[in-house]
């Protein structure tokens, strides 16, 4: 059976070396919300490249960094860009920020992700806490994954959404002043965007929001017993709801534009965390 201690040894041994402190939150940055980065006290930036076994990121949005931070007099722990399924890679390395994270001490991770707007109420800009979410096809993948100990254990997602780091976001939300969406998450795989029709099963299944990522990380998170929230920023409206055509750069605009109001949403859920 794999086991990922053992096979992310080096890994960890290399960024365990060069941590300046143990970090107690952990921030996934989805795409084109990487610049949270630059608002908060760097202590140390790795490169993921040098990472040993860390695999490279393929996406543009992803920068490819894990920063040791510090806001507010929390100890942070950031991924600027993820490892998604669709890239190929296993479902395991997928994991490695969740991973990563548990491994160095985080008890709460925010996992943030760009997720096209199903709910017709949602316009590009908006953001959702995930009340839930939809990973019906990508559960195999997880549940045929041995790596993890006792996993039968990670078949139990009933442990996310944190409701205590939750009620912390929405706290934040508030202070900030944000009109704070929540909703559900429906995953597909990609990398292709859905079709309409796709979108339209979505939505009779009450889906608010559709992205490629997070709910794997939300699994293993919450089956390794940390707070685990995540929030989407709606960067364009989903297959269909629209008339316009989708693609990438339209979410990295969205995620632009938005940029400000997701960072005040976060550095005020460090602060009140
Ligand atoms: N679909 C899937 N993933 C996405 C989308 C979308 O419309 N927008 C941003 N990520």
């Amino acid at each position: 059976m794999l086991n990922l201690s053992r096979k992310y040894k080096d890994t960890l041994d290399y960024i365990n070396n060069l941590a300046p402190f143990s970090p107690e939150i952990a921030i996934v940055l989805g795409s084109g919300l990487g610049k949270l980065a630059q608002k908060v006290n760097v202590k140390k930036e790795i490169s993921t490249a040098d990472i040993p076994l860390y695999p490279v990121s393929t996406i543009i949005g992803h920068a490819g960094k894990i920063i040791f931070a510090e806001y507010a007099g929390k100890n942070l722990l950031l991924f600027q860009g993820r490892i998604h399924f669709y890239e190929g890679y296993k479902i395991y390395e997928c994991l490695l920020p969740v991973f990563i994270s548990h491994s160095l001490g985080c008890k709460n991770i925010i996992l943030t992700n760009a997720a096209g707007g199903i709910n017709p109420n949602y316009v590009p800009g908006d953001l959702m806490l995930n009340s839930s979410m939809n990973g019906i096809n990508i559960k195999k993948e997880l549940n045929n994954f041995i790596g993890i100990p006792g996993s039968d254990g990670i078949r139990n997602f009933n442990n996310f959404p944190s409701p205590k780091l939750n009620k912390t976001i929405k706290n934040a939300a508030l202070e900030c002043k944000i009109d704070l969406k929540e909703g559900v998450y429906w995953y597909c795989k990609g990398p292709n965007y859905e079709t309409p029709a796709e979108i339209k099963m979505a939505a009779r299944f009450e889906a608010d929001a559709v992205g490629m990522s997070t709910v794997h990380e939300a699994i293993y998170a919450s089956y390794l017993g940390m707070e685990t929230s995540a929030i989407s920023c709606i960067t364009n409206f989903a297959a269909g709801i629209s008339a316009t055509k989708l693609n990438h750069s339209e979410v990295t605009e969205t995620a632009k534009l938005v940029e400000t109001k997701f960072e005040n949403l976060v550095k005020k859920t460090i602060e009140l965390s």
